[in-house]
């Protein structure tokens, strides 16, 4: 078979439009059991070519076997729904295959990625000295601002690894990731104090501050904080503005994790949700989360470029051949080849301005006060979360979440998840698809309704 862009392309356009009627009128791909995968679709790799049509075929039937993720039924993480105009700017950025890593190489590019950084610093309120990148995701995002930290507080852990007994702080609802990042960067999981969080899922910074107190008595250097705009189960935002005056106080590294949440950084209404957000020394946010970009678009800055570069840059004659470390964006990046996750957003961005993202972010919100009134209309849902947050958690009747959950996928009724605030759990229904109107929300709930009235005598039940 030929290598022949054009051709394929007529292909994709084919598969492309099949995919998107089959996603209205089958918004479920059906479950395919993990003993039947290679029984049901064709994934062997062969020694020799195939033909053109079995190409197609197999291809066209691995794309509608494969979850719809931005289809009206899908709930299950945070991600969901397609912005055209960032899907367009993603093709298109494959297409390029430029690599981020210098200005020779990616021309424009660089300026994509440098007035998008502008712009957010602007939106956050750092001052002129900011600097920041496009890491792989929030995980690489919260990673990078821990190595920048550990090595602001000792440059030469760059060179001798980790000496000391450095400690980070999250509260026990902050990402998984932390405990993962610790690890990678030498300093330990054990390292790593969870700090109980408030009855609204909140770091608390009375138990923050004893603790960090109490580490240094203990002759421990503690050295960061990850606070989180958007837990990731209930959607909770720590203090800000609190966190960085005890930050401050103990000269600590704040983090901000705005992975899920960050994005209230563009509306009017819900930036009151991060205030204090221009003191902290870095933050991040995924448009691949709230305003539907393709995975993954991940922003990350920090307050001082400086920092920035003394982690992550290194020589590489090879490599920076032209132009200055302002424009070579490798020596600020975690990577060497790096795709370019920035065209997606710019294209987004420079279609529908400041202006239109900012009505994505209140679109959402106003989407989660309707389920979540929804839920508090009726005696038969218990609400676990709280107002001002894209994650609305319950649970319905008596029915066991992790069950009624499972079972739902199980029947190709609904892509949704459970979770788990201390030792309740519930259904996690997350506001993650802009697109998505009151219709869906409420058809999500007349399904579980309609399900469990169904298959009530099948599904496990729980003490509520
Ligand atoms: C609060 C928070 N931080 C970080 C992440 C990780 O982001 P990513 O999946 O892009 O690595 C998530 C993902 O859900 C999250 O909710």
């Amino acid at each position: 078979m030929q290598n022949n862009i054009k051709d394929d392309l007529i292909l994709f356009n084919e598969i492309v439009n099949e995919f998107l009627n089959d996603e209205k009128l089958n918004p479920i791909s059906k479950k395919i059991n993990i003993e039947d995968l290679h029984k049901t679709l064709d994934l062997s790799l062969s020694e020799n070519p195939i033909t053109k049509k079995e190409f197609s075929e197999s291809l066209r039937k691995l794309i509608l076997s494969s979850p719809k993720s931005s289809s009206k039924l899908f709930f299950n993480q945070l991600f969901g729904g397609r912005h055209s105009k960032a899907v367009i700017g993603d093709l298109l950025a494959v297409l390029l295959n430029n690599s981020m890593a210098t200005y020779k190489i990616s021309g424009p590019q660089v300026g994509v990625e440098k007035e998008i950084l502008f712009q957010v610093k602007n939106l956050i309120g750092y001052k002129e000295n900011y600097g920041g990148t496009f890491p792989t995701g929030g995980s690489m995002s919260n990673f990078m601002s821990l190595i920048i930290a550990r090595d602001k507080k000792n440059l030469e852990t760059r060179n001798t690894g980790v000496k000391q007994d450095f400690i980070i702080y999250a509260s026990d609802n902050a990402h998984y990731s932390i405990a993962k990042n610790a690890s990678f960067s030498g300093i330990g999981k054990g390292n790593v104090r969870y700090i109980k969080s408030d009855s609204f899922g909140c770091l608390d910074l009375i138990i923050l501050e004893k603790t960090i107190k109490s580490d240094l008595k203990k002759g421990y250097i503690p050295f960061y904080i990850n606070a989180t705009a958007g837990t990731t189960v209930l959607g909770a935002f720590d203090n800000i503005k609190e966190i960085s005056k005890i930050s401050k106080k103990y000269n600590l590294w704040l983090h901000v994790d705005g992975a899920w949440g960050g994005a209230v950084l563009f509306s009017k209404l819900y930036k009151r949700l991060i205030n204090g957000v221009e003191n902290s020394d870095s933050f991040c946010f995924n448009a691949h989360k709230s305003l539907g970009a393709p995975l993954s678009t991940s922003i990350f800055l920090v307050a001082d470029k400086k920092d920035l570069h003394n982690s992550f840059s290194n020589d590489a004659s090879y490599l920076y051949q032209t132009h200055n470390e302002d424009y070579n964006l490798g020596q600020t990046s975690f990577e060497c080849g790096r795709r370019n996750n920035s065209l997606k957003l710019w294209t987004m961005w420079k279609a529908i301005g400041t202006s239109g993202i900012s009505k994505i972010i209140d679109h959402q919100f106003a989407l989660a006060d309707y389920a979540r009134n929804y839920v508090r209309a009726s005696k038969d849902y218990k609400l676990y979360s709280f107002d001002d947050s894209l994650s609305i958690c319950f649970n319905y009747k008596n029915f066991d979440p992790q069950d009624l959950c499972t079972k739902l996928y199980d029947l190709n009724k609904l892509m949704i998840g459970f979770g788990f605030f201390g030792k309740q759990s519930f259904i996690r229904l997350v506001i993650i698809n802009s697109s998505n109107s009151e219709k869906e929300i409420s058809n999500f709930f007349k399904i579980i309704e309609a399900f469990t009235l169904e298959n009530h005598n099948s599904i496990k039940s729980i003490d509520i």
